[in-house]
Protein backbone atom coordinates (compact mmCIF):
# COMPACT_ATOMS: atom_id res chain seq x y z
CA UNK A 1 0.00 0.00 0.00
CA UNK A 2 1.22 3.35 -0.47
CA UNK A 3 0.42 6.01 1.24
CA UNK A 4 -0.11 10.28 -0.23
CA UNK A 5 -2.35 9.04 -3.14
CA UNK A 6 -5.60 9.79 -4.17
CA UNK A 7 -7.49 6.65 -4.51
CA UNK A 8 -10.77 5.78 -6.20
CA UNK A 9 -13.12 4.07 -4.11
CA UNK A 10 -15.62 3.89 -4.77
CA UNK A 11 -18.39 5.02 -7.87
CA UNK A 12 -19.72 7.95 -7.48
CA UNK A 13 -23.40 6.93 -7.76
CA UNK A 14 -23.06 4.59 -5.08
CA UNK A 15 -22.57 7.06 -2.04
CA UNK A 16 -26.23 8.90 -1.50
CA UNK A 17 -26.72 10.73 1.97
CA UNK A 18 -27.61 7.12 3.72
CA UNK A 19 -23.29 6.09 5.34
CA UNK A 20 -21.69 3.90 3.28
CA UNK A 21 -19.00 1.52 4.75
CA UNK A 22 -15.92 1.48 2.44
CA UNK A 23 -12.98 -0.95 3.07
CA UNK A 24 -10.08 0.38 1.36
CA UNK A 25 -6.16 0.04 2.56
CA UNK A 26 -6.83 -2.37 5.60
CA UNK A 27 -9.23 0.31 7.53
CA UNK A 28 -12.76 0.66 7.05
CA UNK A 29 -14.11 4.41 6.04
CA UNK A 30 -17.44 5.54 6.23
CA UNK A 31 -18.83 7.43 3.07
CA UNK A 32 -21.82 9.86 2.76
CA UNK A 33 -23.08 12.94 1.20
CA UNK A 34 -24.16 16.48 3.15
CA UNK A 35 -26.87 18.48 2.02
CA UNK A 36 -25.08 20.05 -0.50
CA UNK A 37 -23.96 16.64 -1.86
CA UNK A 38 -20.85 16.67 -0.88
CA UNK A 39 -19.32 13.82 0.04
CA UNK A 40 -17.81 13.23 3.24
CA UNK A 41 -15.14 10.40 4.52
CA UNK A 42 -14.50 9.44 8.26
CA UNK A 43 -13.19 6.41 9.86
CA UNK A 44 -15.89 4.15 10.15
CA UNK A 45 -15.56 4.05 13.64
CA UNK A 46 -16.76 5.71 16.99
CA UNK A 47 -14.11 6.39 19.49
CA UNK A 48 -16.42 5.91 22.03
CA UNK A 49 -16.94 2.18 22.26
CA UNK A 50 -15.92 1.43 18.40
CA UNK A 51 -19.26 0.73 16.89
CA UNK A 52 -19.45 1.14 12.51
CA UNK A 53 -20.77 4.77 11.82
CA UNK A 54 -21.61 3.33 8.77
CA UNK A 55 -24.96 1.63 11.00
CA UNK A 56 -26.13 4.93 12.13
CA UNK A 57 -27.91 8.09 9.82
CA UNK A 58 -26.79 11.34 8.72
CA UNK A 59 -29.02 14.45 10.50
CA UNK A 60 -28.51 17.98 9.79
CA UNK A 61 -25.19 16.89 7.94
CA UNK A 62 -23.80 15.40 10.91
CA UNK A 63 -23.99 11.30 10.94
CA UNK A 64 -24.93 9.74 14.63
CA UNK A 65 -24.16 6.57 15.83
CA UNK A 66 -25.97 3.96 16.01
CA UNK A 67 -25.00 2.83 19.71
CA UNK A 68 -25.31 5.75 22.06
CA UNK A 69 -26.39 8.42 19.96
CA UNK A 70 -23.37 10.43 19.65
CA UNK A 71 -23.53 13.21 16.81
CA UNK A 72 -20.28 13.98 14.89
CA UNK A 73 -20.01 17.36 12.40
CA UNK A 74 -18.29 16.82 8.72
CA UNK A 75 -14.83 17.93 10.54
CA UNK A 76 -14.75 14.87 12.56
CA UNK A 77 -15.84 16.79 16.20
CA UNK A 78 -18.55 15.17 18.41
CA UNK A 79 -20.79 18.20 18.97
CA UNK A 80 -23.93 15.85 20.81
CA UNK A 81 -23.78 13.27 23.55
CA UNK A 82 -27.50 12.16 23.96
CA UNK A 83 -26.85 10.57 27.61
CA UNK A 84 -24.90 13.70 29.13
CA UNK A 85 -26.41 16.23 31.51
CA UNK A 86 -26.88 19.53 30.19
CA UNK A 87 -23.56 21.60 30.91
CA UNK A 88 -21.58 18.43 31.21
CA UNK A 89 -18.53 19.11 28.40
CA UNK A 90 -17.57 16.82 25.69
CA UNK A 91 -14.20 15.48 25.78
CA UNK A 92 -11.92 16.74 23.39
CA UNK A 93 -10.69 13.11 22.26
CA UNK A 94 -14.38 12.56 21.22
CA UNK A 95 -12.99 13.10 17.47
CA UNK A 96 -13.15 11.06 14.59
CA UNK A 97 -10.48 11.49 11.34
CA UNK A 98 -11.63 12.80 8.44
CA UNK A 99 -10.36 11.90 5.24
CA UNK A 100 -9.92 14.64 1.87
CA UNK A 101 -12.41 13.53 -1.04
CA UNK A 102 -13.18 14.58 -4.73
CA UNK A 103 -15.49 13.29 -7.38
CA UNK A 104 -13.78 13.04 -10.66
CA UNK A 105 -14.28 10.50 -14.19
CA UNK A 106 -17.44 8.45 -11.77
CA UNK A 107 -15.78 7.88 -8.82
CA UNK A 108 -15.14 8.89 -5.39
CA UNK A 109 -11.36 9.76 -4.68
CA UNK A 110 -10.14 9.70 -1.14
CA UNK A 111 -6.75 10.95 -0.32
CA UNK A 112 -4.84 8.75 1.91
CA UNK A 113 -1.49 10.00 3.11
CA UNK A 114 0.00 13.24 5.16
CA UNK A 115 0.54 15.22 2.65
CA UNK A 116 -0.34 18.94 2.54
CA UNK A 117 -3.01 19.96 -0.01
CA UNK A 118 -0.63 22.04 -2.16
CA UNK A 119 1.88 19.02 -2.59
CA UNK A 120 -0.98 16.10 -3.44
CA UNK A 121 -0.32 14.36 -6.67
CA UNK A 122 -3.01 15.65 -9.16
CA UNK A 123 -5.92 13.60 -10.24
CA UNK A 124 -5.25 11.98 -13.32
CA UNK A 125 -6.67 13.67 -16.53
CA UNK A 126 -8.72 11.64 -19.10
CA UNK A 127 -11.26 13.97 -21.21
CA UNK A 128 -12.56 11.40 -23.49
CA UNK A 129 -14.48 10.11 -20.87
CA UNK A 130 -16.79 13.20 -20.99
CA UNK A 131 -17.84 12.40 -24.62
CA UNK A 132 -21.40 11.90 -24.52
CA UNK A 133 -21.74 9.56 -27.37
CA UNK A 134 -20.26 7.20 -25.45
CA UNK A 135 -22.06 4.31 -23.56
CA UNK A 136 -20.61 4.19 -19.84
CA UNK A 137 -21.52 0.84 -17.67
CA UNK A 138 -19.98 0.18 -14.44
CA UNK A 139 -19.36 -3.14 -12.95
CA UNK A 140 -16.82 -4.47 -10.27
CA UNK A 141 -14.92 -7.64 -9.86
CA UNK A 142 -13.53 -9.23 -6.62
CA UNK A 143 -10.05 -10.81 -6.42
CA UNK A 144 -8.08 -12.74 -3.72
CA UNK A 145 -4.78 -11.10 -5.26
CA UNK A 146 -2.50 -7.71 -4.29
CA UNK A 147 -3.88 -4.73 -6.42
CA UNK A 148 -0.49 -4.29 -7.81
CA UNK A 149 -0.84 -8.17 -9.71
CA UNK A 150 -3.84 -6.74 -10.90
CA UNK A 151 -2.65 -3.53 -12.21
CA UNK A 152 0.03 -5.19 -13.54
CA UNK A 153 -2.41 -7.41 -15.14
CA UNK A 154 -4.32 -4.83 -16.96
CA UNK A 155 -1.06 -3.35 -18.92
CA UNK A 156 0.43 -6.11 -20.09
CA UNK A 157 -0.14 -6.80 -23.11
CA UNK A 158 1.67 -10.40 -23.94
CA UNK A 159 -1.30 -12.67 -21.77
CA UNK A 160 -4.27 -12.28 -24.03
CA UNK A 161 -2.95 -14.90 -26.40
CA UNK A 162 -3.33 -17.31 -23.48
CA UNK A 163 -5.62 -16.26 -20.99
CA UNK A 164 -8.03 -14.73 -23.03
CA UNK A 165 -7.64 -17.29 -25.85
CA UNK A 166 -11.29 -17.97 -25.98
CA UNK A 167 -12.60 -14.76 -25.51
CA UNK A 168 -11.08 -11.28 -27.47
CA UNK A 169 -7.60 -13.14 -27.57
CA UNK A 170 -8.65 -15.19 -30.09
CA UNK A 171 -6.29 -15.37 -33.24
CA UNK A 172 -3.42 -14.33 -31.41
CA UNK A 173 -2.47 -17.27 -30.25
CA UNK A 174 -1.18 -17.80 -33.74
CA UNK A 175 0.94 -14.83 -33.86
CA UNK A 176 1.57 -14.00 -30.28
CA UNK A 177 5.09 -11.87 -30.91
CA UNK A 178 4.24 -8.23 -30.17
CA UNK A 179 6.01 -5.27 -31.92
CA UNK A 180 8.17 -2.94 -29.58
CA UNK A 181 6.93 -0.21 -28.47
CA UNK A 182 7.38 3.21 -27.11
CA UNK A 183 6.15 4.28 -23.47
CA UNK A 184 5.04 7.90 -22.82
CA UNK A 185 6.37 8.74 -19.18
CA UNK A 186 4.43 11.11 -17.00
CA UNK A 187 5.38 12.40 -13.17
CA UNK A 188 2.99 9.57 -11.59
CA UNK A 189 1.93 7.37 -14.87
CA UNK A 190 2.66 6.12 -17.87
CA UNK A 191 1.41 5.13 -21.07
CA UNK A 192 2.04 2.76 -24.04
CA UNK A 193 0.66 2.29 -27.81
CA UNK A 194 1.07 -0.43 -29.56
CA UNK A 195 -0.48 -1.09 -33.16
CA UNK A 196 -1.72 -4.75 -32.97
CA UNK A 197 -2.48 -6.74 -35.56
CA UNK A 198 -6.56 -7.40 -36.00
CA UNK A 199 -7.51 -10.71 -35.24
CA UNK A 200 -11.07 -11.39 -35.34
CA UNK A 201 -12.38 -12.46 -31.87
CA UNK A 202 -15.00 -14.61 -30.78
CA UNK A 203 -18.19 -13.04 -29.50
CA UNK A 204 -21.09 -11.54 -32.20
CA UNK A 205 -20.46 -7.75 -31.38
CA UNK A 206 -16.77 -8.07 -32.58
CA UNK A 207 -18.09 -7.32 -35.99
CA UNK A 208 -18.17 -4.36 -35.19
CA UNK A 209 -15.10 -3.17 -33.99
CA UNK A 210 -13.09 -5.38 -36.31
CA UNK A 211 -12.36 -2.95 -39.48
CA UNK A 212 -11.67 -5.31 -42.70
CA UNK A 213 -10.02 -2.51 -44.42
CA UNK A 214 -7.84 -2.17 -41.32
CA UNK A 215 -5.04 -4.21 -40.89
CA UNK A 216 -4.22 -3.00 -37.39
CA UNK A 217 -5.26 -1.49 -34.29
CA UNK A 218 -4.32 0.74 -32.12
CA UNK A 219 -4.27 -0.17 -28.63
CA UNK A 220 -3.77 2.49 -25.10
CA UNK A 221 -2.79 1.72 -21.91
CA UNK A 222 -1.81 4.42 -19.74
CA UNK A 223 -1.48 3.23 -15.81
CA UNK A 224 -1.65 6.02 -12.78
CA UNK A 225 -0.29 5.66 -9.64
CA UNK A 226 -1.24 3.75 -7.30
CA UNK A 227 -4.00 1.84 -8.98
CA UNK A 228 -5.77 3.76 -12.24
CA UNK A 229 -5.45 1.92 -15.34
CA UNK A 230 -7.31 3.40 -18.51
CA UNK A 231 -7.43 1.78 -21.59
CA UNK A 232 -8.94 2.60 -25.20
CA UNK A 233 -9.03 -0.44 -27.59
CA UNK A 234 -11.26 -1.62 -30.44
CA UNK A 235 -14.01 1.19 -29.50
CA UNK A 236 -13.88 0.42 -26.10
CA UNK A 237 -12.59 2.91 -23.40
CA UNK A 238 -12.35 1.29 -20.04
CA UNK A 239 -11.20 3.15 -16.61
CA UNK A 240 -10.15 0.86 -13.96
CA UNK A 241 -9.62 1.67 -10.08
CA UNK A 242 -8.07 -1.25 -8.45
CA UNK A 243 -9.02 -0.92 -4.98
CA UNK A 244 -6.66 -2.16 -2.90
CA UNK A 245 -9.52 -3.80 0.20
CA UNK A 246 -6.60 -5.69 2.05
CA UNK A 247 -3.27 -7.27 1.35
CA UNK A 248 -4.91 -10.38 -0.09
CA UNK A 249 -7.97 -8.52 -1.48
CA UNK A 250 -9.06 -6.14 -4.25
CA UNK A 251 -12.27 -5.09 -5.37
CA UNK A 252 -12.02 -3.84 -9.35
CA UNK A 253 -14.34 -0.89 -9.91
CA UNK A 254 -15.11 -0.47 -14.12
CA UNK A 255 -16.18 2.42 -15.92
CA UNK A 256 -16.43 0.70 -19.51
CA UNK A 257 -17.39 3.46 -22.01
CA UNK A 258 -18.23 2.04 -25.94
CA UNK A 259 -18.96 3.66 -28.95
CA UNK A 260 -21.19 1.06 -30.60
CA UNK A 261 -24.48 -0.92 -29.71
CA UNK A 262 -25.27 2.19 -27.62
CA UNK A 263 -29.00 1.27 -26.73
CA UNK A 264 -29.31 0.52 -23.02
CA UNK A 265 -30.43 -3.24 -23.52
CA UNK A 266 -26.78 -3.81 -24.73
CA UNK A 267 -25.38 -3.09 -20.97
CA UNK A 268 -26.42 -6.37 -19.66
CA UNK A 269 -24.29 -8.11 -22.52
CA UNK A 270 -21.34 -6.10 -22.58
CA UNK A 271 -21.21 -6.26 -18.30
CA UNK A 272 -21.25 -10.21 -18.87
CA UNK A 273 -18.76 -10.20 -21.30
CA UNK A 274 -16.28 -8.26 -19.37
CA UNK A 275 -16.68 -10.69 -16.21
CA UNK A 276 -16.11 -13.59 -18.13
CA UNK A 277 -12.95 -11.90 -19.24
CA UNK A 278 -12.14 -10.84 -15.80
CA UNK A 279 -13.11 -14.77 -14.87
CA UNK A 280 -10.13 -15.66 -17.24
CA UNK A 281 -7.56 -13.61 -15.51
CA UNK A 282 -9.06 -14.77 -11.93
CA UNK A 283 -7.08 -18.34 -12.23
CA UNK A 284 -4.22 -16.39 -13.18
CA UNK A 285 -3.52 -13.53 -10.89
CA UNK A 286 -4.92 -15.11 -7.48
CA UNK A 287 -2.25 -17.59 -8.59
CA UNK A 288 0.71 -15.35 -8.68
CA UNK A 289 3.83 -15.66 -5.99
CA UNK A 290 4.92 -13.93 -4.36
CA UNK A 291 1.46 -11.89 -4.45
CA UNK A 292 2.36 -8.84 -3.87
CA UNK A 293 4.66 -7.10 -6.89
CA UNK A 294 8.23 -7.67 -5.86
CA UNK A 295 10.19 -4.15 -4.86
CA UNK A 296 13.23 -5.70 -5.72
CA UNK A 297 13.19 -5.01 -9.63
CA UNK A 298 15.51 -7.65 -10.35
CA UNK A 299 13.65 -9.81 -8.50
CA UNK A 300 11.49 -11.37 -11.97
CA UNK A 301 12.77 -11.49 -15.73
CA UNK A 302 11.28 -8.62 -17.75
CA UNK A 303 11.37 -8.78 -21.33
CA UNK A 304 10.38 -5.74 -24.19
CA UNK A 305 6.69 -6.51 -24.21
CA UNK A 306 6.85 -6.02 -19.87
CA UNK A 307 7.82 -2.47 -20.86
CA UNK A 308 5.11 -0.63 -19.46
CA UNK A 309 5.14 -3.09 -16.39
CA UNK A 310 8.27 -2.27 -15.78
CA UNK A 311 7.72 1.18 -15.78
CA UNK A 312 5.46 1.13 -13.10
CA UNK A 313 7.26 -0.84 -10.67
CA UNK A 314 10.18 1.83 -11.01
CA UNK A 315 7.60 4.95 -9.87
CA UNK A 316 6.36 2.36 -7.13
CA UNK A 317 9.85 1.93 -6.11
CA UNK A 318 10.56 5.49 -6.11
CA UNK A 319 7.59 6.01 -3.99
CA UNK A 320 8.65 3.40 -1.57
CA UNK A 321 12.56 5.11 -1.56
CA UNK A 322 10.56 8.31 -0.99
CA UNK A 323 9.11 6.57 2.07
CA UNK A 324 5.55 6.50 0.63
CA UNK A 325 5.29 3.15 2.25
CA UNK A 326 3.26 3.08 5.62
CA UNK A 327 4.70 0.31 7.43
CA UNK A 328 0.67 -0.46 8.78
CA UNK A 329 0.97 2.57 10.51
CA UNK A 330 -2.52 4.23 10.73
CA UNK A 331 -2.97 7.17 7.95
CA UNK A 332 -4.90 10.13 10.16
CA UNK A 333 -5.58 14.03 10.11
S1 LIG B 1 -20.10 3.59 20.37
FE1 LIG B 1 -20.70 5.29 19.25
S2 LIG B 1 -21.84 6.46 20.61
FE2 LIG B 1 -21.13 4.82 21.80
FE1 LIG C 1 -6.36 -10.17 -18.94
Amino acid sequence: MLKNFWYACEFSSAITSKPKRVSLLNQEFVLYRNSKAEVVALDDVCPHRGAALSNGWVEDDCIRCPYHGWKYQTDGTCIQIPANQPGVPIPKRAHTNVYPVQEKYGFIWLFWGNLPENERPALPSFPEVKNPALRPIQFEFKWNAHYTRLVENSIDPAHSAFVHANSFGSGMAQEPELPSYEIRLEEWGATSLINLKQHKPKGFFWSYTHRKDCPEIKTIRTFYMPNIIYSDFARFITFVAHVPVDDNTTLSKFIQFRSFLTQPWADSIFRKYSLKINQEDKLIVESQYPQVVPDDLTAEIHTPSDALSLAYRKLRKKCLDMGYHPAREKITH
